[in-house]
């Protein structure tokens, strides 16, 4: 698809930003070391991964680095045995960080739950306990449907610390979804709560695992388990449902750590795809483990006395790597919200900063265009005095919000880390560091030990400022091993348009100092508030309903999200188009995917452009939408 024509044009930003002196001094990676990890990553590539790895404790050591024998199914440390909950948690209890925090809660009524990290330790170590006691072991799949809690942590750490996989589901996604994904995983186990607080409002989660476990595609569930977190009245059906409390009240906190192959599964996370349904992205213990935590070391720079106020729930890749695994495993204190960031106000994220004192905050380009409304009057009423350094993640930054944010919460002096990755890689991959000159918008340059690249459609570097495919052309650590039942999908989906380099599925463009700027998806996956959702899923969605007869889905720009879903609709015999329509149609979108699938317009057609061989053509949909050029027609049906 060749996008490169509208790309050239976008994005025309000339400012930077240089590193304080006192950055440049003070950085874990300062420019001199930088140099030397540069030179190091490209002269031993494996060497520098090697070093990266020696950094953490080893039940027993690699006999090799990287095996690529049989590419594109890659293995990291083979030989070793790990467990990345040994080097989350249990080293730590023998270090002086077992009577830091390792987590400060705070739910949205403004209760708050602090946890040590030997207090971590023994909670985890007490559901390890339970869950073993349930008959899970190692390889057996857990599904957590959980909001944002301690006990979610405590679950994801407890599932790995026994062997077992956990594969936690976003819990705005809908009933649909979660029995989808129990389903492909074939979970035995689910772990979720009565309700949470969200804007006020208590959401009733149980019941959405009821829907969720009523058809027959999750009977493979035996028990699900209860946190207890809202003031509701669960129906708890025996003896499926078992009440948290009540299940670890008898545990000791004390458990063995398993012993893990490096290469075993540690997690599955569900991600859209650009056709059929979502992808499960297998990631393992001992590359991940390598990965997340040299890059937050790096990029975020991570002090002992740091706390670090990541907004990502736990249910996205970013809450997996940068709100759980690598806070831990670099023994930092992290903060975790429960509820909504405008609630009761506009300044709840900076009150959480200040009242928790947070050195670190990591957050989304839509999360500061929303705040950004309401003024810099919200930010400047707290004392973010603090914050060192900022983070973002999921979307473009465009320039005006990044240099709101640098100004109003930054106060000029804390650097922005764009961090660009996604749910495959893992961990950052292009980044800056805080010694880096930035440019607002510009993802900046591959960390060392990455090398990507911007190509045509035949496979060359395109030059300075034009558009292509964004790839990666050397494994790394932290990438996902395959995805779940799907290993011809996950060859032909990344790995089969270049040979031998992983296609990222985004466009990009480099400038002339070699600097990255992602401009979106290449495929059609939409990025809604930076979560990533199939086209295919909406249009599917869409189907389900009984006024449809065909749908096409495109994304189209949005102030706030970035951007949102338009659909284009042919309806059955009988059915009247018109407002209600409208309005009913979006409301079954959300309920059959979440509140995630934003649908901003529903328009009403005779028919959609087709190919002569009967698929729809969105691009001709997307050129009427902007204005632009569709390109080549040729395969258009009269
Ligand atoms: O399009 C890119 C966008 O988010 C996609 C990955 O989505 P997901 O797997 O859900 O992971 C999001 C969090 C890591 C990418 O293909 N994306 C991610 N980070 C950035 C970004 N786009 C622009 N700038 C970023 N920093």
């Amino acid at each position: 698809m060749d996008q490169s024509g509208t790309l050239d044009a976008l994005l025309q930003e000339e400012r930077v930003f240089r590193p304080l002196p006192r950055v440049l001094a003070e950085a874990n990676v300062t420019p001199q070391r930088l140099a030397e990890d540069m030179a190091r990553a490209q002269e031993d590539y494996l060497g520098y991964w090697e070093d990266a790895a020696e950094e953490l404790d080893w039940f027993k050591k690699w006999t090799r680095v990287l095996d690529d024998s049989n590419p594109p199914f890659y293995k990291w440390f083979t030989g070793a045995k790990c467990n990345i909950v040994f080097n989350a948690l249990d080293r730590h209890i023998t270090s002086p960080n077992k009577n830091k925090l390792a987590l400060i809660w705070e739910g949205e009524a403004g209760d708050t739950r602090k946890l040590s990290y030997y207090e971590l330790y023994r909670e985890v170590n007490r559901f390890a306990n339970a869950l073993r006691a349930q008959g899970v072991g190692r390889g057996d799949r857990v599904v957590l449907y959980m909001p944002p809690l301690p006990e979610t942590v405590i679950a994801m750490l407890a599932t790995a610390k026994i062997g077992a996989v956990h594969s936690v589901v976003f819990g705005g996604f809908s009933a649909k979804a979660l029995r989808e994904r129990i389903a492909d995983a074939q979970a035995r186990l689910v772990v979720t709560a009565d309700g949470f607080y969200r804007n006020g409002r208590v959401v009733n989660l149980k019941a959405i695992v009821d829907e969720a476990l009523a058809g027959r595609e999750a009977a493979c569930v035996e028990t699900v388990v209860v946190v207890h977190r809202a003031t509701m009245q669960a129906d708890m059906t025996e003896p499926r449902d078992v009440w948290y409390a009540d299940l670890v009240r008898h545990e000791k906190p004390e458990s063995p750590t398993e012993v893990m192959e490096a290469e075993d599964t540690l997690f599955l996370l569900y991600t859209s795809g650009a056709t059929g349904t979502p992808k499960g992205v297998v990631h393992t213990h001992g590359g991940y483990m390598v990965g997340v935590h040299h890059t937050i070391r790096n990029v975020f720079d991570i002090k002992p006395t740091d706390i670090f106020y990541c907004t990502a729930d736990p249910g996205w890749i970013t809450g997996h790597s940068y709100a759980v695994y690598a806070p831990l495993l670099a023994g930092t204190t992290m903060v975790m919200y429960e509820g909504h960031p405008l609630y009761p106000q506009a300044d709840r994220v900076w009150s959480i900063v200040e009242r928790h004192g947070a050195t670190i905050l990591y957050t989304t380009p839509t999360l500061i265009r929303m705040l950004m409304r309401f003024g810099k009057e919200y930010p400047r009423k707290r004392d973010l005095s603090t914050l060192r350094l900022l983070g973002s993640v999921g979307e473009p930054f465009n320039p005006e919000a990044w240099v709101w944010l640098f100004k109003h919460v930054g106060r000029s002096e804390c650097p922005i880390m764009d961090t660009w990755w996604q749910t495959e890689t893992g961990m950052f991959m292009i980044s800056p560091l805080p010694v880096t000159l930035l440019k607002p918008g510009s993802v900046t340059k591959p960390l060392p030990g990455i090398e990507a690249d911007v190509l045509d459609e035949a496979g060359n570097p395109v030059p300075p400022g034009k558009g292509g495919q964004l790839v990666i052309k050397k494994p790394w650590p932290a990438m996902f091993r395959n995805l779940y039942n799907a290993p011809e999908r996950y060859v032909e989906t990344y790995w089969t348009k270049y040979p031998g380099m992983y296609l990222a599925g985004d466009v990009a463009r480099k400038d002339e100092d070699g600097y990255f700027w992602i401009q979106g998806r290449s495929d059609d996956v939409l990025v809604i508030a930076g979560h990533r959702i199939g086209t295919a899923e909406l249009e599917s969605a869409f189907l389900a309903h009984k006024a449809v007869a065909e749908a096409a889905v495109i994304p189209v720009k949005d102030k706030i999200r970035g951007e949102v879903a338009k659909a284009f609709v042919v309806l059955n015999e009988g059915a009247e188009e018109g407002p209600e329509l409208v309005k009913e149609l979006k409301e079954h979108i959300r309920r059959e995917l979440g509140p995630v699938a934003v649908v901003k317009a529903v328009e009403f057609r005779r028919e959609l452009p087709k190919t002569r061989s009967g698929k729809i053509l969105r691009r001709i949909l997307k050129a009427e939408e902007t204005g632009e050029a569709a390109g080549d027609v040729s395969t258009l049906e009269d």
